[in-house]
């Protein structure tokens, strides 16, 4: 019997890392033939990414180009995607969560009348505009979607809520599943900044900032919140791997460099990040996927945004919001930085996100969809 064949697409950063265990996943499984397209919506970080776990794309649209616009991404990926779909004829496709890659990513797939398989499935802040245009995304792929591999149970409540009550599976999320390739005790940073900060005298707070909706006023009060807690606090590193984006690497020149104790580096391979973020203090940052990491590796997390689609960690204790008003920021942090009680408050290991398996049990759910092999379990927290 031929092999189903089952094509993952994705094409920025976060996209790829999540992504990857389970592309490999699929590799491993006797009735599958894991395919593997790559959009490039970012090319250099996408790029350490499939270097970090060492995939291979079968096809490669190569879309990205500086400061691109919402409607050149997912135009290029659309014609792209064609030519992709005709010459790898897969069976299923498989797309990640709310990026402009995901998005187009399912519409060519539906246009092409293969079955779409959403891989961190039912997230939501119900604010059209927050995060943009990724909340927007997120629900269009749902529309799509003939699987939906929900992270949590809160997940998929939310898509049951919709209508959407046929595909569901609680699975965890994939990038637990990368944590564990990733993250050691005895690691030694290639990145030489990180093997000379002192992480038991020091206070290394790491920091990421990217988000559109964050561009302009927000992010200039982010930076600067950023630039009075490291000048506030003698006992602070701050390690900020700022975004490829010209838009973020401008407000960064403009705000923050100069700073005592700001290390503005460039984006870390991801074996780095996990390991620094593992070393850590204190996370800030505007991420998706860090709300996930850093609270299974028992680091608080402030998040620079006004809302989040991750509410597991913030009932958890462990993940805060904190607004994107300097004055807020500051007083947060601060907190953090000078009680010991309310840091240890949050600085609990919990995995509201996964065990670690998500993997398998997406690939199971694949199999079980085309009438070969058992339904898997869901992930129970
Ligand atoms: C995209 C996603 C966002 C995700 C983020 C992860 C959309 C609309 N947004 O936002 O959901 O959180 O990725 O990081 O899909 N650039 C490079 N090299 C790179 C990557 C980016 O030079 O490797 C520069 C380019 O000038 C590019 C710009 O960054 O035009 C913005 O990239 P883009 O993918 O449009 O948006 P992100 O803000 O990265
Ligand atoms: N990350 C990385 N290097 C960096 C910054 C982030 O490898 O310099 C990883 C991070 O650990 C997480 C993912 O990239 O796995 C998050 O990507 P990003 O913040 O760009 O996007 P989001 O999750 O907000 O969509």
């Amino acid at each position: 019997m031929s092999k189903l064949r089952i094509m993952s697409v994705f094409g920025t950063r976060p996209e790829a890392i999540k992504m990857a265990p389970l592309v490999k996943e699929l590799a491993s499984r006797d009735g599958i033939e894991s395919l593997c397209c790559v959009t490039a919506q970012h090319r250099q970080m996408l790029d350490s990414v499939l270097d970090v776990f060492a995939l291979k794309p079968d096809w490669d649209l190569d879309i990205m180009t500086p400061r691109q616009t919402l409607s050149t991404i997912t135009s290029k990926c659309l014609l792209g995607m064609d030519e992709a779909i005709n010459v790898l004829k897969p069976d299923m496709i498989l797309v990640h969560g709310d990026t402009s890659t995901t998005f187009a990513g399912a519409l060519s797939a539906f246009y092409h009348q293969v079955p779409v398989g959403h891989v961190e499935a039912g997230l939501r802040t119900y604010d059209k505009y927050s995060p943009f245009p990724e909340e927007m995304n997120r629900k269009l792929v749902s529309a799509i979607a003939e699987l939906h591999f929900c992270p949590t149970e809160s997940n998929r409540e939310n898509l049951i809520r919709e209508g959407i009550d046929k595909g569901l599976f609680v699975t965890g999320n994939t990038v637990i599943d990368a944590l564990k390739t990733t993250v050691r005790s005895d690691y030694a940073f290639s990145t030489e900044l990180l093997n000379r900060l002192d992480y038991q005298r020091k206070k290394v707070c790491l920091v990421t900032c990217h988000r559109r909706e964050n561009y302009g006023e927000p992010m200039k009060n982010i930076m600067l919140a950023l630039r009075q807690i490291a000048e506030e606090n003698r006992d602070v590193e701050l390690v900020y791997p700022v975004h490829l984006s010209p838009v973020v690497r401008d407000a960064a020149d403009q705000y923050l460099r100069g700073a005592p104790r700001v290390h503005l580096i460039d984006p870390l391979p991801a074996d780095e990040m996990h390991n620094l973020m593992a070393r850590c203090y204190l996370v800030l940052t505007d991420s998706g996927g860090l709300q996930e990491e850093a609270p299974a590796l028992g680091k608080p997390v402030l998040v620079l945004r006004r809302e989040t689609e991750r509410p597991e960690a913030v009932a958890a204790g462990t993940v805060a919001l904190a607004g994107v008003v300097q004055d807020d920021i500051v007083t947060m942090a601060t907190r953090l930085l000078q009680d010991r009680n309310a840091y240890q408050k949050m600085a609990r290991a919990v995995n509201p996100y996964g065990d670690g398996n998500a993997c398998g049990r997406i690939a199971d759910a694949i199999l079980w969809h085309f009438g070969l092999g058992e339904r898997p379990a869901d992930y129970r927290t």
